[in-house]
């Protein structure tokens, strides 16, 4: 049997114990901010199907699954693909899972896919063209995708990256170097396990969408609402600066 192709990504996300559920479960940034996002811009989805690549603990899929969609999820973490499987089946929803490098999307038929959605995953992806290359394989002709990242001006997450000076959100934020590090290990927020973070500049992302024949339909920066604003410290910032961007892409 074929087995997956591994890099610096699906190395560093297969050493992540349990500990990415309990971050992703309980991380307010994720619940309270980028999934409801993400979920508001992929609007109504009954009825489609949808490739959940970098699928993760599987949040995702189980909230498309409920909404009516048919779901095929994806990660390199073999941890993560367990967990997303044992969490459908505890809600009796029908998920299927592989486990599978983002650049060799292998026996994953192509052209079968309204929607791929990319939560959080091409900034940590080693191959982004690759990766990217498999989507568009994937999509039927005018499938969309729908993909969100750590906005690559406003690294919120690196000591090198953004500095914020001072106390609370009236700190001044000073962008260290926007090209520079590429990438760096460190834990995820709150985390311990080390896995590899990337910076990718806007134009690696848009001039990769392009080379693929992606175009781009819409590009969002949402700001948090004074309800979200008022969860965390963490949240109130995104009133100030778009630490995620969306995109949404036609095939
Ligand atoms: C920040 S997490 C996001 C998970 C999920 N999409 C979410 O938003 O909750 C990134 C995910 O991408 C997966 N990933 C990283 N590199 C990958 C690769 N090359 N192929 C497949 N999955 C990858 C990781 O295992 C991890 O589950």
């Amino acid at each position: 049997m074929k087995e997956m192709k591994h890099d610096s990504s699906t190395i560093a996300w297969n050493a992540m114990g349990d500990e990415w559920v309990e971050l992703a479960q309980t991380g307010e940034s994720r619940m309270c901010f980028i999934m409801p996002n993400m979920l508001k811009f992929m609007g109504n989805v009954k009825g489609k199907k949808i490739l959940d690549l970098g699928c993760g603990e599987g949040g995702y899929s189980r909230e498309l699954a409920k909404r009516g969609a048919q779901l095929v999820s994806i990660d390199c973490s073999k941890k993560a693909i367990e967990f997303s499987t044992a969490f459908a089946k505890e809600e009796n929803l029908h998920i299927e899972h592989f486990i599978r490098n983002s650049n060799d999307l292998f026996d994953i038929e192509s052209h079968q896919f309204d929607i791929v959605l990319c939560s959080m995953m091409l900034m940590d992806c080693e191959d982004l063209e690759g990766t990217l290359r498999e989507v568009v394989r994937v999509l039927k002709p005018n499938g969309r995708l729908f993909a969100s990242v750590l906005h690559p001006c406003f690294d919120g997450n690196h000591e090198t990256g953004i500095g914020r000076q001072g106390v609370g959100i009236e700190r001044q934020v000073v962008v260290m170097n926007y090209f520079e590090p590429k990438e760096w290990e460190a834990p995820l927020w709150k985390g311990t396990t080390p896995v590899i973070w990337r910076h990718r500049t806007l134009e690696d992302y848009v001039k990769t969408f392009l080379k693929v024949g992606l175009t781009i339909v819409d590009l969002n920066e949402p700001q948090a609402s004074d309800e979200q604003a008022s969860i965390s410290v963490a949240l109130a910032w995104l009133k100030k600066i778009p630490l995620y961007l969306y995109w949404e892409l036609k095939k």
